[in-house]
């Protein structure tokens, strides 16, 4: 029996031509690695991202390095990744961060905030507001050296402290960051336990109190197998940027319940087969996160992943 590399193409007219995948591996999954992956490696690993097809590849974060030790390399990373031919956004959570990522000539940066006040403070040891007045100055500072800046809100339909997180909560978050000029926002599942309606009632919310969809990007992790499922119906109410990651590494260390974002290989497997276009090479991405499984010494997760390189 041979595998079938590819899904068979059926297009859906109600859906968008074409989306922006982007790529979290490099960041978000290898953030919560509890083996340090080697400069030289994640270098590596997002030259073949890059060379899989993603054209937006969150590379690093410039966060203290006592809080994410994992990524305490950006400063040696990004020069070794900086001439690829994509966009390479980095997390700052602060203007120290900013600065750090501007001296490198950083030109994306997200800052990150949260829905609710408990990850606010176990992520960035500030409430809310705190953490919103922090924001303020690091996105007008960026801005005026136009530099691009998503704004990420975390816990937007749960929390591992709170539980489910009210709407009003979200879109009060969301649209302070948009009024800062923050270009575009990514709506964080930390947890994964939203379902498909929760983000459709969240999305028309969002755009009642004027926020577009065009600014609207999803960020699902999977821990309830839920993230293809609210994929789409992301997809239905318009949304055509999506984060994911290569072989569904991923979770966040300041959120034990989160587990690994929705996969790329598996997204990327659901937007073929719906004729959606991505720019991405399926099996040179697979290829990647195989090739990254071994460095991190497991399997990866991504069901796409373990189809597309099962040996008969
Ligand atoms: P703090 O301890 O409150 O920091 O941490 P502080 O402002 O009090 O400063 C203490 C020291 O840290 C000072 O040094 C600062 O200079 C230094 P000292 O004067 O004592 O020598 N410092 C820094 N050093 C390097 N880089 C910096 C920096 N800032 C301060 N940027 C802080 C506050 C925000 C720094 C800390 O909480 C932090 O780094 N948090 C990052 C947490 C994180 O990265 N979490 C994961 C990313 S979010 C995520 O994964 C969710 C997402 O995927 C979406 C979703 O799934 O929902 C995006
Ligand atoms: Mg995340």
């Amino acid at each position: 029996m041979t595998a079938q590399k590819l899904p068979m193409v059926v297009p859906s007219e109600d859906l968008p031509p074409r989306v922006r995948i982007h790529e979290v591996g490099a960041r978000d999954g290898l953030q919560n690695e509890g083996r340090t992956v080697p400069t030289e490696v994640k270098a590596e690993f997002i030259r073949r991202l890059a060379d899989s097809g993603l054209t937006t590849i969150e590379a690093t974060s410039f966060v203290h390095p006592k809080w994410v030790p994992q990524l305490a390399d950006a400063e040696q990373l990004f020069p070794l990744v900086s001439e690829l031919p994509v966009e390479l956004p980095v997390l700052v959570p602060n203007q120290r961060g900013l600065d750090r990522a501007l001296a490198l000539g950083v030109r994306r940066v997200a800052v990150f905030a949260s829905a609710t006040e408990s990850f606010a403070k176990a992520n960035l040891n500030r409430t809310l507001d705190e953490s919103l007045g922090i924001f303020e100055p690091v996105v007008e500072h960026a801005k005026s050296r136009k530099v691009h800046v998503r704004g990420y809100v975390s816990m937007c339909f749960g929390d591992p402290w709170e539980g489910a997180v009210p709407i009003h909560q979200v879109v009060r978050v969301c649209k302070a960051l948009m009024d800062m000029g923050c270009d575009e926002l990514s709506l964080g599942d930390t947890i994964g336990v939203a379902t498909p309606g929760h983000v459709q009632d969240l999305l028309s919310e969002l755009n009642e109190e004027g926020v577009p969809t065009s600014a609207i990007g999803v960020h699902f992790h999977d821990t309830y197998g839920q993230a293809l499922a609210n994929t789409l119906a992301a997809l239905q109410h318009g949304v055509t940027t999506v984060d994911a990651s290569a072989g569904g590494l991923g979770g966040c260390p300041y959120a034990k319940s989160a587990t690994g974002n929705l996969a790329t290989e598996d997204l990327v497997w659901m937007l073929q087969g719906l004729g959606i276009e991505t720019g991405v090479d399926l099996g040179r991405l697979t290829a990647t996160s195989v090739w990254m499984a071994a460095h991190l010494d497991r399997p990866s997760p991504s069901r796409t992943v373990r189809a597309l390189s099962h040996k008969e």
